[in-house]
């Protein structure tokens, strides 16, 4: 064999083999499926946004207490992330949620700090003597007269821990400034 040989065109390849062809038609097949499913996938996702949105994804559960450190009367200040004052009251020994409130301790008449009186079973408000049912209810002095009562924030209990459910931070406007 001379050197020229190997310089020599080759002649072209004949068609692919059955098997070769089989191959890449069901590679093609399965990258167009999964194509497919994934398109498929995030229309679904949408459409589930869509039709159900979820009322909870701008906010999330924080940790407040273990249930057992909270006697019945006891109650907790809170300040959330975005620096809103709460007051967490156990009011009930059943051992579960319905035993805790959470509401804001910021007095809606003019912004003095409100707590919970277990004794008198309410939260009061020493600036003026507003007073408040265990909801949160406005019941006497200038709240009550303006039918102003205090924020109330959903509690949850998880494995016997305590969980306050608070607005996320990002989610506030930083657009302005
Ligand atoms: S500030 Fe609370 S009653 Fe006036």
């Amino acid at each position: 064999m001379s050197k020229h040989d190997d310089d020599k065109p080759k002649a072209p390849a004949g068609p692919p083999s059955p098997e070769r062809r089989s191959f890449f038609t069901t590679a093609a097949n399965l990258a167009m499926a999964g194509g497919l499913v994934a398109s498929y996938g995030t229309l679904a996702g949408m459409a589930g946004r869509f039709l159900y949105p979820s009322k909870n994804r701008d906010r999330a559960w924080m940790y407040v207490a273990d249930l057992v450190s909270m006697k019945v009367g006891d109650s907790l200040p809170f300040k959330l992330p975005d620096g809103s004052a709460i007051v967490v009251a156990r009011q009930g020994e059943r051992g579960d949620v319905s035993d805790f409130i959470a509401l804001s301790s910021v007095c809606p008449h003019l912004g003095c700090h409100v707590h919970w009186e277990a004794n008198n079973n309410r939260f009061f408000c020493p600036c003026h003597n507003g007073a408040f049912d265990p909801t949160g209810r406005a019941t006497e002095g200038p709240p009550a007269a303006a039918g102003q009562s205090l924020g109330r924030y959903p509690l949850r209990v998880d494995r016997g821990l305590l969980f306050i459910e608070v607005p996320l931070e990002d989610n506030q406007d930083t657009s302005a400034g």
